[in-house]
């Protein structure tokens, strides 16, 4: 799965990194961070501050859409992308537009974003793609309002913790899968989520290596990459030998 669109050839989030993830078959899903503009309107961007990665300041939050839209998303990543827009989710629905499965983070924090959750789903059922999109998000609140509001899409738990607790949240939401941190992976972990029966996802594995650990544990994962390319490089270095 993509990590932010194909974000180690593009810059994250953007929709030059998306066309790319949607034009390469080995890619077989892609993942974007949303959250809300000044004005209400769902946008793709990861961080909460706009400085690292366009030529904007201060906080994506206190900015209109039209403000943000002025604003340069590609130099800082290379001249090549130079004014790239940062672009709303409806612009990534429609040009991904169920051609591969989106996982869209809900970069929400408490009620840092009121009401991203109803335009989120909105949006989604507007564009008929339930089926194609999965919520994600660390913050199990946030999920819990998507499942009331839209049981029918499903939900990815982002985590960090123990298998344990793991468990009860995953039931507590009916989360059809589980978005782990690629280094807190071991036997046990892999175990504890195969018995729990969700879609395993791993955050983020650009390391040939790191994804060789992690497939030897013998569970089918879906890896999150920056640099998806460097890993089916290494596959088919293995199959040749
Ligand atoms: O999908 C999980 C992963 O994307 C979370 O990390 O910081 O890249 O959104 P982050
Ligand atoms: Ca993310």
């Amino acid at each position: 799965m993509a990590h932010r669109g194909w974000s180690g050839i593009a810059p994250e989030n953007t929709l030059s990194s998306i066309k790319l993830a949607l034009e390469e078959p080995k890619i077989h899903a892609i993942e974007i961070d949303i959250q809300l503009t000044k004005d209400g309107v769902p946008i793709v961007f990861h961080d909460k501050i706009l400085d690292r990665t366009t030529n904007g300041t201060g906080a994506l939050k206190n900015k209109t859409l039209a403000e943000l839209k002025a604003l340069d998303a590609g130099s800082w990543f290379d001249e090549q992308f130079a004014g790239e827009e940062i672009p709303t989710l409806e612009e990534v629905l429609q040009l991904v537009n169920g051609q591969k499965p989106l996982y869209i983070e809900l970069k929400q924090v408490g009620d840092l974003y009121l009401g991203l959750e109803l335009k989120t789903i909105e949006l989604i059922r507007r564009y008929g793609l339930e089926d194609q999109c999965s919520l994600i998000s660390f913050d199990h609140k946030s999920l819990q309002t998507c499942m009331k509001i839209a049981p029918e899409i499903s939900r990815t738990l982002v985590m960090m913790g123990s298998p344990l607790l793991l468990a009860e949240q995953v039931n507590e939401i009916q989360a059809t899968s589980v978005s782990m941190y690629a280094e807190y992976i071991d036997q046990l972990m892999i175990d504890s989520l195969v018995r729990n029966g969700t879609e395993i996802v791993i955050w983020t594995v650009d390391d040939p290596a790191e994804a060789d650990r992690i497939a030897s544990y013998g569970a089918d994962v879906l890896f999150t990459s920056n640099r998806p390319d460097q890993l089916w490089t290494r596959e088919a270095a293995m199959v040749q030998v």
